[in-house]
This record gives C-alpha cells, structure tokens and sequence, in this order.
C-alpha cells in the first residue's frame, strides 16, 4: 500500500493539488467524508487521533476503511498524532496502512530517535510513515478567549536546516511541519509563513503536511499548495458542523429515532468536506 500512496502523493505534488485528510470519530461523520469523496470523485485520507480512535474503536476502524476500500479507489486510513512507539506498533498491526508519528513534545534528539524507530518499523510492514517536526499546538475546538499569539512563535516554527537533517536521518515519507499553524478555530487570523513553506520544501524535497486547517482561508490555502503543501488535515470545522447539524436534528425532532434526529449530521459534514476538496483541487483526480 505504501507504494501506491507515494504515487497519490507524486500526483498531487506534480499536478498542484492537496490531499484532504478530515478526521472521525463516529459513524456519521465517516459516512459524511466517504460521501464527500464519493460525489467529488477525489482522494480521501480517513484519520482519527489516539483519543478518536480510542471512542471509534482500532479494528472498527479498520473494518469501515476496508468496506470503503471496495467502493472508493483511492481512500487511506491513517492514524493521526500518534505518540509512541507502542501506538505506533499497535496501529500497524491492526492494519493502518499510513501513521503519523508525533514526537513534538520530545526533545529534538529524542524526536529523532523515536521517530527513526518507527519509520523502520513502517517500512518493514509497508506502511506510510509521516514525521513532525516544529509541532503543531493548539486542541481541535473552537478556541473562544485564547489568542493565537500565545502558542504561535518564532520558536515552535520549523527551522528547515534541522528539516533536512531531520528528514535523512529518520527516513519518514512524510513531513508535517510548523509554519504559523495551529490546531482549532480562532478568533485571529493564521497567518503562514510562506517563504518557510518554500525553503522546507526546496532543501527537503519531501512530501509537506499541513495541520490545522480549520479557519484557513482558501487563498492561502491554494497559495500553501502551490509552494509544496500535499496534505492538508481538517478536524475542528468537521466537529463544528456536526454538533450544529446534531442540535438542530434534537430540536426539531418529534421523535426518539436516531435515525430522524441525526439525518442531516452527516450531509453537515459533507458540506465540509466537499468544500476543502474543492479549494485542495482534488477533485476528479482518481485512478484514470
Ligand atoms: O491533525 C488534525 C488536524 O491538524 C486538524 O486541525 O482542527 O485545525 O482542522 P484543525
Ligand atoms: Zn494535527
């Protein structure tokens, strides 16, 4: 499988679009993403981080990517900020054919180390591997009174010399990088660094992963995609999506189906993900 992700990557870096990759954790919102591709005829990254697929479940997970397999050609299930070596290990047996291995809150040295360690076990088993390096702070919510400012810095930002060293020495496939981002909904605007996009890739010529997404503008976006952007993750407007669609349906319902009170959540969802997959340029871009 890992093969064939590399060549959806390729595709994309050479073509000029983003792979989206939108987080689940419940039913709903996997048929909302799955539907998305499905009508936009484009590839799709299925993720759930530690605590998602905890709640979902690590062979349910498995289980729905594989019956989606039959349907859609080009779908990946990848497991998303993935701690350590052991999760690492966990994911891949159970079948994950992409991990994200998030050694962020190590030391650089250490990050290394790990992240080396887990790229060797990837490979071993055909399994995608994607590195982070600067990290991405910040949860998947809507941040009400906190400011960007306090967790975007200078600092955090990843620094491309290290990038390159970084990207040798683990052998990841993949690179999630710092340039300004942050996890969840603010009230300021993300402002990315776009020169640091371009020299990260230039130096590096890896595949780079933006995380983050939510609240991004499609402008930058496309601007981030055409300086070497391939991936680019979306959760929190996903979640937010869902639990307005979810309110809605309980008000509106006259019943206790659940089928009646979450029949709009999903096409909530899709609405999303159909969105980002039309700014990524990813549609239409499926096996020709
Ligand atoms: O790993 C997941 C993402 O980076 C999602 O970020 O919640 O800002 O969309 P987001
Ligand atoms: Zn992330």
């Amino acid at each position: 499988m890992r093969k064939e992700i590399i060549k959806m990557y390729k595709r994309a870096d050479k073509e000029g679009f983003a792979i989206g990759a939108f987080n689940f954790s419940t039913s709903e919102i996997i048929k909302g993403i799955w539907k998305a591709a499905a009508n936009k005829k484009s590839p799709v990254i299925i993720s759930n981080s530690e605590g998602e697929r905890s709640f979902f479940g690590l062979e349910e997970s498995v289980a729905i990517y594989n019956a989606i397999r039959k349907k859609h050609s080009f779908v990946v299930l990848h497991a998303d900020h993935t701690k350590s070596f052991e999760e690492i290990k966990k994911v891949i047996d159970a079948g994950y054919p992409s991990v994200h291995f998030d050694g962020s809150d190590l030391s650089y040295e250490d990050n290394l180390r790990e992240t080396k360690r887990a790229a060797k076990y990837a490979h071993r088993h055909n399994v995608f591997i994607e590195g982070e390096l600067g990290g991405i702070k910040g949860g998947s919510t809507t941040h009400k009174d906190e400011s960007l400012k306090d967790i975007v810095k200078e600092e955090f930002m990843t620094k491309p010399e290290q990038a390159v060293e970084f990207v040798k020495k683990t052998g990841v496939d993949s690179l999630a990088i710092n340039v300004g981002n942050a996890h969840g909904l603010w009230k300021d605007y993300k402002q990315l660094d776009f020169d640091r996009i371009k020299t990260i890739k230039q130096k590096t010529g890896k595949f780079l992963v933006l995380h983050g997404g939510s609240g991004i503008t499609p402008a930058d976006f496309q601007k981030a995609i055409s300086l070497g952007i391939n991936k680019i993750n979306i959760n929190t407007e996903i979640r937010v999506a869902y639990e307005k669609a979810l309110m809605a349906g309980l008000k509106e319902s006259t019943d206790d189906v659940p089928y009646h009170y979450l029949a709009h959540v999903s096409e909530a969802v899709s609405a999303v993900v159909e969105d980002k997959m039309s700014v990524f340029n990813s549609e239409n871009k499926l096996k020709k």
